[in-house]
């Protein structure tokens, strides 16, 4: 795959780039792989600027690993609101408390002790390892497999486990032994940059000789990327259940999706199963208000369709996760983007 492919200039013209046009971020800092976890478990799924100012945030609480360790779950999701994908956040904060325990506080800079870690997944120790440590390890993502697809001309269907192998093989091959951390942060940034997944900016790539998509003009059809299932849609049913100026929320359960965050009591199912179910979990006894508003919410995996329906209460019990809140109380607890976007118009119904 490599025949052919003059590795030492390559190298040599995507670092010489890199160090020129690297930009300022927060965790570029220094070489804390406390602070480089942290970064990269916010950068997956969720764009550079978009993560700049919890990342921010997020150091100013917690600025060491010791003081993350000893947080509390919920201080740690309220920082991490927003951001989406809860369990990294979960994840994150037991994989630091794994490296307290275990480790005295120290990222382990090995491979083997590194990738047992609770969320630290091949990525993650890849780019632990390489930017923290400057060890030369492949660390392959969404962006990197783009990058890479086009120089090389890789075909495989990029959703595939043994594809990401594949690119891992050929960054053991590629990387600069001499600067690793750079040599894979150069291939993020060119990814963010310059070969973005819709019309790469060829003209300007620092790599543009090496690139074998390019040579053959065929950039724009990669990389190849196997059709993903559509998410499964699922109705839910949503009571805003109010008395007085207060309102009824829960805390959903441990495990599972969104764990442990707030909600507006929902069930899947229509009015009557909603109804029900308020009655026998939270033993609420409710009179039918009206209905509200549709409100729509797409994961990778499935698709809430949610009805929201107002609701009058006629006995009053709360049960153990059940909380009555006033608007201004509602801060206090990590909600999911969904029902952050559902209470704010639910708000101007109340
Ligand atoms: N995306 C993922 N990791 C990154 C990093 N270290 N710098 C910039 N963008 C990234
Ligand atoms: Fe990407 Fe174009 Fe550079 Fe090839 S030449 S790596 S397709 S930006």
């Amino acid at each position: 795959m490599l025949e052919g492919f003059n590795i030492r200039e390559f190298q040599q013209d995507l670092l010489y780039w890199f160090e020129r046009n690297l930009r300022d971020l927060p965790w570029r800092q220094d070489r804390d792989p406390y602070r480089i976890w942290v970064s990269e478990i916010m950068l997956q799924q969720t764009r550079v600027d978009t993560v700049i100012p919890y990342f921010n945030r997020f150091m100013e609480r917690f600025p060491t690993l010791e003081v993350l360790a000893e947080a509390k779950e919920d201080e740690v999701l309220k920082l991490w609101e927003g951001l989406g994908y809860y369990s990294r956040a979960r994840n994150l904060h037991a994989g630091v408390k794994e490296v307290s325990a275990t480790y005295g506080g120290s990222v382990p800079d090995s491979p083997e002790e590194i990738s047992k870690i609770k969320g630290v997944g091949p990525y993650t120790a890849g780019a632990i390892l390489s930017i923290a440590y400057g060890k030369p390890e492949p660390a392959v993502d969404g962006n990197v497999m783009r990058v890479l697809s086009r120089l090389l001309l890789i075909e495989e269907d990029i959703q595939k486990v043994k594809t990401r192998k594949l690119f891992e093989t050929q960054i053991r091959r590629l990387i600069a032994t001499e600067n690793p951390s750079y040599f894979n942060q150069a291939l993020m940034e060119l990814g963010a940059l310059i070969c973005t997944p819709k019309s790469p900016k060829c003209g300007y790539c620092p790599v543009q000789a090496h690139c074998r998509a390019q040579a053959e003009g065929v950039q724009a059809n990669l990389p190849v990327k196997g059709k993903a299932k559509p998410p499964k849609p699922v109705g839910l049913s949503v009571a805003y259940i109010a008395k007085e100026d207060r309102f009824f929320i829960r805390k959903r359960p441990e495990q599972g999706l969104l764990a442990g965050l707030w909600e507006l009591p929902s069930y899947e199912g229509d009015l009557d199963c909603l109804e029900n179910q308020l009655h026998k979990e939270h033993e609420l006894d409710v009179v039918r208000g009206a209905y509200l508003f549709h409100h729509q919410h797409t994961f990778s995996h499935l698709q809430w369709q949610m009805d929201v329906y107002s609701f009058k209460l006629e006995e009053d019990h709360v049960g153990e996760n059940g909380r009555w809140v006033s608007w201004n109380e509602l801060d206090q607890f990590t909600f999911p983007v969904s029902y952050q976007k559902i209470l704010s118009q639910v708000k101007e119904f109340s």
